[in-house]
């Protein structure tokens, strides 16, 4: 069972943690500030910041968030879960990240690919592919540069590792939610999930705490609870997306 912080960065406090309820939502616990982040494209259109939207957070212990993707009152339950056919099963396995990754070596990086844990936020499309420039990096900007795309990846499908030093170069996440919104495809994305929060199935067994992940509120996932970019195919959109111009907070 997968219930180790085997990356080496923080854990939430206990008492804030997500449950996945049997047929339902997403219960989450403690009192996580939840937001709106917007993916917002450079000029070469590849998705470059989150911006902060305007999300109205309900503030409730627990908060019960929409896990079937149709709730009239995204990102919130309504209930709807009990009036529609969907598949609400937990496909994903109960593995440690470290089991399932793809390992790319470069001069100066180490990439880890965790490939079922794509969410499709394309951020590692920057200079072409994440993957040759992570093998091709020797310079402090191209580091920087793949340092960049990694850690913007929201779901953790990707991390990088220094291989001098043998360090996780890991951004450090304030526990926290927030919804995706993906303007530049019209779509809506999944709840993006940061700080170490612990995420427990519907069935009472913890999924592994990372510090970046994001779980599917289309419904659509093969890999539930987590996200694997279904929401792009199946066009999904909560009709949320107002961008308020904030750019100091911008990420
Ligand atoms: S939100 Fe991404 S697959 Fe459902």
């Amino acid at each position: 069972m997968a219930d180790e912080h085997d990356k080496g960065h923080r854990k939430a406090p206990a008492h804030i943690y997500i449950r996945v309820m049997k047929g339902g939502p997403y219960l989450v616990y403690g009192n996580p500030p939840l937001d709106q982040e917007i993916v917002i494209p450079n000029e070469n259109g590849t998705p470059w910041i989150y911006r902060k939207g305007t999300l109205k957070f309900a503030g409730k212990d627990p908060m019960e968030l929409c896990r079937c993707g149709a709730s009239a009152d995204k990102p919130y339950c309504d209930g709807s879960h009990n009036c529609h056919e969907w598949d609400s099963s937990e496909t994903a396995k109960h593995v440690t990240d470290s089991e399932q990754v793809d390992v790319i070596e470069g001069e100066r990086l180490v990439l880890h690919d965790n490939g079922g844990l794509c969410a499709f936020a394309r951020f590692c499309e920057e200079k072409g592919s994440i993957w040759n420039s992570v093998h091709d990096a020797r310079t402090d900007d191209e580091v920087e540069s793949a340092k960049r795309e990694v850690c913007h990846c929201p779901s953790g499908r990707l991390s990088l590792w220094d291989k001098k030093s043998g360090k996780l170069l890991e951004p450090d996440f304030a526990p926290s939610l927030s919804i995706v919104e993906d303007p530049g495809i019209k779509v809506s994305g999944p709840i993006r999930v940061k700080g170490g929060i612990k995420l427990i199935s519907a069935e009472n067994e913890p999924y592994e705490i990372r510090n970046r992940m994001t779980l599917c509120r289309c419904g659509k996932s093969r890999n539930k609870p987590f996200c694997d970019g279904s929401h792009a195919n199946a066009r999904f959109n909560d009709g949320l997306t107002q961008i308020a111009r904030r750019p100091s907070e911008d990420e």
